[in-house]
């Protein structure tokens, strides 16, 4: 869950790589740094941010490097645990993201044979193997030492006399940027698309030899040829346009994101209906898998595809998938991730694929891995997103399953027609949403004083009640639940009171009364009540402490106008709070190990 870049040509490599690396620094930033060639390796590394070790830099000649931005696994964030490592001579240096899963054993075998290990990561055995295979050939020595290396990674390697980088990748995403004058190795896209916009996916297996003007890709020995992909998506999209963070500008992107997503699957005029995956009238039902906010989309579907298609749908935690046995007889699964390389999702697609059960992918990212594992994938047009907190994405998402759904309905053609006519004025629907900003800032100051909050909703929007929790833990810093409405009396209303407002979903569905009566059992426990409703709801109006309008939508899309309002709340809340809303500590945008 770390970044990695590498950059080789005719430029001065110390202020490229810092500006990739800043880009990099949602998939992890507790410490960085670079080695560069220049009298022979040159390595400059701390506990700190980029922007932080760049002021601290001297004017390194060298037009060759190495850079990483981390997030800790093995070893708390230090400058002795900071990459780049290096062998005993320090001849050979490493970036890696990824988890090396045997290197406790590896370490105790590389001691024995005299080597000095400085830092408590896993990562360190990688240039002491290299330097322990190496006999002048950079590319070989890598090669023979990740036969001996158990895990996950995507690595970046320098050598001191040696004008070339080597970049190998196995679970873990790795591309190559084909430059002006220069190429590069990194983590993804972002982080190069200041330079060139011509990318590389490499595979699980490929390892490659990068020169300043030459590209060369070998595979199990042999040389092997991958497809040069052209970024369609500028590099103005991952700057703020003016917001005071990502999260903000990201959020008010969501009327695009929905006009863009579905505008993508009826543009080609067939009906996204045409998913070969799909075509198999045999489906009897369907499971998607997931993790965080993408978990709670999944959840979310499993209410649409149910109603619409009338199959019986399992969500599950893609990191508890494989824990239980699973019939998946004429199941059809759909994995759902933003990024395409959670590492718990893109197991769970691989252990599907071992007992031939189809997948669908649900992704935010070409190229990604999901998006290469997956039998077929849908792409969301949420565009770049920045903010570790999952916002437009999750919207684009549900577009993506309110699509596939209404596509392969069984239910009355009229009401088929109504919702889609609905789902066609949802980003004005959204757009109200986000021009009653205010209210939802005065609502976040009453919140902003508290340390223990829940929210509460039932049917469709529990997994929304679970998803406003996630947002205001993840970037306000509140311990804050989610909860099925129904199940508080059969515990936490031991933790209501004064000191515990509750956040209460109230849709107009088959959930309202129900609903009614769950606000008055906690209000009548002490807790104060903020009640996310429809307009002209007079019967919440004397219920609820304070309350929040949404515009009135079919009950079947209430999740997307609340979940806006939820995202606003918790971003208003941080703000409030000082939080580093774009990056939340221990967190990162990309949780690509287990
Ligand atoms: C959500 O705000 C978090 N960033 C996190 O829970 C995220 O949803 C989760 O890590 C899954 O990521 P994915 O969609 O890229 O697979």
């Amino acid at each position: 869950m770390c970044g990695i870049v590498g950059y080789i040509g005719d430029k001065l490599a110390q202020p490229i790589l810092l500006n990739c690396l800043s880009k990099l620094e949602y998939r992890g930033y507790d410490s960085c740094g670079i080695a560069m060639l220049s009298n022979g390796i040159e390595v400059y590394k701390d506990a700190v941010r980029v922007e932080a070790l760049r002021k601290t830099l001297p004017q390194i000649k060298g037009t060759t490097g190495i850079g990483h931005t981390r997030w800790a696994t093995h070893g708390k964030p230090s400058k002795l645990n900071a990459h780049p490592h290096l062998d005993c001579n320090g001849n050979i240096a490493v970036v890696h993201n990824g988890i090396i899963n045997n290197f406790q054993q590896l370490k105790r075998q590389l001691i024995s044979e005299g080597h000095n290990f400085v830092s408590e990561t896993d990562t360190e055995v990688m240039p002491h193997l290299i330097e322990k295979y190496y006999d002048g050939n950079l590319e070989k020595a890598v090669e023979a030492a990740l036969r001996d290396i158990e895990g996950s990674y995507a690595i970046i390697v320098l050598a001191a006399n040696e004008p070339k980088l080597v970049v190998a990748r196995k679970d873990c995403p790795l591309i190559i940027g084909i430059g002006d004058r220069g190429n590069f190795g990194a983590s993804d896209v972002p982080a190069i698309l200041d330079y060139t916009n011509r990318v590389i996916y490499l595979e699980d297996g490929d390892i490659g030899v990068v020169t300043k003007d030459s590209i060369k890709i070998r595979r199990d020995g042999a040389e092997v040829d991958r497809k040069e992909h052209k970024i369609l998506w500028s590099i103005k999209d991952d700057q703020k346009a003016g917001y005071e963070h990502f999260m903000l500008k990201e959020i008010h992107e969501q009327p695009k994101v929905i006009r863009d997503t579905l505008g993508e699957y009826t543009r080609e005029a067939e009906p996204v209906a045409d998913l070969a995956v799909m075509r198999d009238s045999g489906i009897e039902s369907m499971l998607m898998l997931a993790c965080g906010s993408s978990y709670h989309v999944a959840m979310i579907g499993k209410y649409i595809v149910e109603e619409l298609l009338g199959i019986p749908v399992r969500a599950e935690l893609a990191s508890e998938f494989g824990y239980f046995n699973q019939t998946l007889a004429k199941t059809r699964a759909i994995a759902i991730t933003q990024s395409g390389e959670t590492a718990d999702t893109i197991k769970a697609i691989k252990r599907l694929k071992e007992v031939r059960c189809k997948v669908l992918a649900i992704t935010n990212v070409v190229g990604s891995t999901a998006s290469r594992i997956a039998d077929q994938t849908i792409y969301t047009r949420a565009g770049p997103e920045i903010s570790v907190a999952a916002t437009k994405s999750f919207i684009a998402q549900l577009m993506a399953l309110y699509w596939l759904a209404m596509s392969y309905s069984r239910i009355d053609s009229r009401r088929l027609t109504d919702l889609i006519l609905e789902l066609r004025h949802l980003p004005t629907k959204v757009q109200q949403v986000l021009d009653n900003e205010d209210k939802l800032m005065e609502n976040a100051t009453f919140l902003s004083g508290y340390e223990n909050v829940f929210f509460i909703g039932r049917g469709i929007n529990f997994p929304v009640a679970l998803e406003g929790a996630l947002k205001l833990k993840e970037v306000a810093y509140i311990h804050s639940e989610g909860y099925a409405a129904g199940e508080l009396k059969h515990g936490p209303f031991a933790l209501l009171g004064s000191n515990t407002p509750v956040i209460a979903i109230v849709a107009h569905d088959n959930t309202y009364e129900a609903m009614l009566t769950n606000i008055k059992e906690v209000r009548a426990r002490g807790s104060p009540v903020m009640a996310l409703a429809e307009e002209g709801d007079e019967a919440i109006e004397d219920l609820a402490d304070s309350v929040v309008t949404v515009p009135e939508v079919d009950p079947m899309f209430s999740p997307v106008v609340n979940t806006v309002a939820l995202q606003l709340l918790a971003y208003y809340t941080a703000k409030k709070r000082d939080c580093p809303i774009d990056f939340p500590r221990n967190l990162a945008k990309s949780v690509t190990v287990e």
